[in-house]
């Protein structure tokens, strides 16, 4: 299965046929992230541990192996991210959190799990480099309002809950400028 979806619209009328994903959409890029990263999303999307309106449905029918196959396909995928330009006072502010955090609130840096450039570490902690601002920002507001409840241990929940909505729009602004771990996740 190389994305082209079972039951449900193709994986590739959302996701495109390389994973680049839509900003203007809503639609994350999936290229390069770990095929483990994306086979529990998608184990979670199924069994309603993660809960979408657009994606559930097109997770419902997938069996066991065709999410290990589409993981592992768009998991080598690599698109070079064109990310649209973002204002300079933003991505110092978004640069600032993710290297240093802001301990005046109790932020940690983001790389401290995310890893270096925040490209990603193992099947636990995603990489957001290079991912549409439009879907970090959704995911960190809907930690906030409760909407995302799957993270381990509630690591995310903890991290969003604290984050102020400028702080959501800088750091979503300068993580989609960092280049992405280039399909080798
Ligand atoms: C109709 C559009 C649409 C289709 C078709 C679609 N998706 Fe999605 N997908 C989305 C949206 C929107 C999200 C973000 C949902 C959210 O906020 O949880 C998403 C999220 C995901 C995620 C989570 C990414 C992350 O970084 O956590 C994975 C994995 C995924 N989709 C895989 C697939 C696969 C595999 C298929 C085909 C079987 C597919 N999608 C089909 C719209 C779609
Ligand atoms: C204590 C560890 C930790 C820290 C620090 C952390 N994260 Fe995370 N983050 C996680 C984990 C674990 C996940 C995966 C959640 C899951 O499996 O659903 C995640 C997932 C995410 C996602 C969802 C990615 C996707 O593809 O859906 C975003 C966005 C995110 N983190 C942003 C941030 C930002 C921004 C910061 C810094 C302000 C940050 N994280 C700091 C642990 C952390």
């Amino acid at each position: 299965m190389q994305g082209e979806g079972q039951g449900g619209a193709p994986c590739l009328a959302c996701h495109g046929n390389d994973g680049a994903g839509n900003d203007g959409a809503g639609f994350p890029r999936l290229a390069g992230l770990n095929a483990g990263y994306l086979a529990a999303q998608l184990r979670d999307y199924r069994e309603g541990r993660r809960t979408n309106v657009i994606m559930a449905p097109n997770a419902a029918h997938l069996s066991d192996q065709q999410i290990e196959d589409v993981a592992a396909y768009y998991a080598m995928q690599n698109v070079v991210a064109k990310p649209a330009e973002q204002p300079a006072d933003l991505l110092a502010q978004g640069e600032k959190l993710v290297k240093q955090g802001d301990w005046d609130n109790y932020i940690v840096p983001c790389e401290t799990c995310h890893g270096p450039g925040a490209q990603g570490v193992g099947a636990t902690f995603p990489g957001l480099s290079g991912q549409h601002p439009s879907y970090l920002r959704q995911q960190l507001e809907a930690w906030k309002n409760g909407t995302r409840t799957n993270d381990p241990n509630q690591l995310m929940l903890a991290i969003a809950a604290r984050l102020s909505d400028e702080q959501i729009q800088a750091v979503s602004a300068y993580l989609s400028q960092l280049p992405t771990s280039g399909g080798k996740p």
